[in-house]
């Protein structure tokens, strides 16, 4: 009997396997290149040790280009190994709103740029509803990398990224910070509840870093409005009263 798989059931195992789409002519095998394991040496580092790394080299960058390269150099979020480009984030250094989303989709890790795909487009068409744009905010993401496949990013990828989204928000010290989707709101917002539930209201993000707490709020994920437009009405309040909290400062 003929075992051999079909190109049509190899191709369908790998859709089903997260690899959606062809990226380059030749495929790259990522662990090939990886040190081989020296079983005399200590044990590896475990995610408390990645953790508390994340929250030493975050908290040493006194700048976003030294957040950026601290990003480049850290190893303890394992999204990098399956990504093409950290994708750190877009923007001004000194916007006076930052924009949280969930994780970077496949155009984004294609140019390493948050929110460059379809919903990316729909979140330029809300912010311009506003009169800003991408130069006039910053832009990112819970994780800077990729998760294989679009997959949410699981709570351990989100918490070893976290120094670093406190830090880029510090950096920055916006006066409104806002959180797009439910993972980010929970992230940022500490709240246990759904967007829907949070939209319209203001908390504070603050850090002990920070001279005074960002006011902050959650609105509905551009990729949810375009599955869901008709919350898009609530979406376009939303963005109002973010207006209406810049000009109150
Ligand atoms: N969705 C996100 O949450 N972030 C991106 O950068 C793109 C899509």
């Amino acid at each position: 009997m003929d075992r051999s798989l079909s190109t049509r059931q190899i191709l369908k195992f790998h859709i089903e396997a997260g690899a959606d789409e062809c990226i380059a002519d030749q495929p790259l095998d990522r662990f090939r290149d990886a040190p081989a394991i020296d079983r005399a040496a200590p044990a590896p580092a475990g995610p408390d040790a990645s953790l508390q790394g994340a929250w030493a080299m975050a908290a040493k960058a006194g700048s976003l280009d030294e957040l950026r390269l601290a990003l480049e150099s850290f190893d303890g979020c394992s999204l990098k190994k399956t990504a093409t480009n950290l994708v750190f984030g877009d923007g001004g250094p000194k916007s006076r709103i930052v924009l949280i989303g969930e994780a970077p989709g496949a155009e984004e890790d294609r140019q390493g740029i948050p929110f460059v795909g379809p919903s990316g487009k729909l979140l330029d068409r809300m912010l311009r509803s506003i009169g800003l744009d991408r130069k006039s905010v910053f832009i990112s993401n819970t994780v800077y990398w990729r998760p294989p496949g679009n997959r949410n990013p699981t709570t351990a990828e989100m918490a070893v990224c976290l120094p670093f989204v406190e830090r880029m928000i510090e950096l920055i010290d916006p006066d409104v910070l806002v959180a797009m989707g439910g993972p980010a709101a929970k992230a940022l917002l500490a709240q246990s509840e759904g967007v829907s539930k949070l939209r319209g209201k203001w908390f504070t993000f603050s850090t002990p870093r920070l001279a005074s707490p960002i006011a902050a709020t959650a609105i509905f994920h551009p990729a949810y409005l375009l599955r869901s437009p008709l919350q898009k009405r609530a979406a376009w309040k939303d963005m109002v009263a973010i207006k209406g909290k810049l000009d109150s400062f």
